[in-house]
Formats: C-alpha cells, structure tokens, sequence
C-alpha cells in the first residue's frame, strides 16, 4: 500500500485549519497510520528541505516552518502520493483551483499551509525522517470495502 507524508504547516495550526485538512482526506477514503503534534527544530526542517538548499528563500523557509507547531502525517491508499498532490493543489495558492486545499485558504507560496511528497521514493525518505517504525500504525479500516473494489 502507498503511503504519503502531509503535514499542516505552521500556519495550518495557527490558523486552525488542522481539522479541515485531516478531515479532507479522511473523506477521500484515505487511511491515517501516523500522526503527531510537535515543533520541529530548525536543523530537522534543514533536513527535510534539504534538496531545496541552494534556494534564496531556503534559509527562510526552514526558520519559518520551525518557529511554531507542525502536524506530519503519514496518509496511506490508492495512488496517495499523486493524488494527494492534486488535493493539497500547486505550489503557489494563486495557481491553485478553488476546491483544494491551497486554492481554498491561502494566498502566499511561503505559507501555501501543507506539505505533500512530490515522489514515492521522496514520500519513504520524509517519513523516515519524521518518524520511527513503530510510530507508524498497522489497523483495517472498518471503510475499506466501501472505499476500494479489488
Ligand atoms: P511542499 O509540499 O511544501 O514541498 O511544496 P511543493 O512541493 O509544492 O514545493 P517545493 O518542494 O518546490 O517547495 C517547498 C516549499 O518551499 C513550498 O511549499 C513553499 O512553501 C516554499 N517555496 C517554494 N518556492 C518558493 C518561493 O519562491 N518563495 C518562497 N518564499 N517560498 C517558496
Ligand atoms: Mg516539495
């Protein structure tokens, strides 16, 4: 099963939108296997931004995404990683269609609210890095068969 790591950007949380986005994939049938509610520190949002280094706004960036609570996650299901991407909507929330995440409650590329993998092999690297084997939840949900036909 794929797997896809989303996480609620500092101002998802402040801005109280943790439940509209768990929310939003929770009814796309998704399943949640990991979650947690921390403040990471600077060097770990050095890390996961790492193959954005040589950017301008990288040093910005990673001070920002550390300077209050974040919400990662692990969302699991049918082509999450691509299909999660369509939901959360472009990189800049001025390019993203009303009816996702980014086209429907933010404005600025440096606050487009969450983070989605661009890649599986991305999506295994994040989540190694946000979380330990057994942080990561193994359960049937009680929905599958009326989610999936396979
Ligand atoms: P993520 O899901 O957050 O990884 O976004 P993305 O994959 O759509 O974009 P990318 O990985 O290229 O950039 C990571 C993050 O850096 C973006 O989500 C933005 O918050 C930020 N970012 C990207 N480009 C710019 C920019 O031109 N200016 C600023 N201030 N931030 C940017
Ligand atoms: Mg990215």
């Amino acid at each position: 099963k794929e797997r896809s790591f989303i996480m609620i950007k500092p101002n998802g949380v402040q801005r109280g939108l943790i439940g509209e986005v768990i929310k939003r994939f929770e009814q796309k049938g998704y399943k949640l296997v990991a979650m947690k509610f921390m403040q990471a520190s600077e060097e770990h949002m050095q890390k996961h931004y790492t193959h954005l280094q040589s950017k301008a706004f990288y040093p910005g960036l990673c001070k920002y995404m550390s300077s209050s609570p974040v919400v990662p996650m692990v969302w699991e299901g049918l082509d999450v990683v691509r299909t999660g991407r369509v939901m959360l909507g472009e990189t800049n929330p001025g390019d993203s269609l009303p009816g996702t995440i980014r086209g429907d409650f933010c404005l600025h590329v440096g606050r487009n609210l969450v983070h989605g993998s661009d890649s599986i092999e991305n999506a295994n690297k994040e989540i190694a890095l946000w979380f330990r084997e057994d942080e990561i939840v193994t359960y049937t949900a009680g929905q599958y068969d009326w989610v999936y036909d396979d």
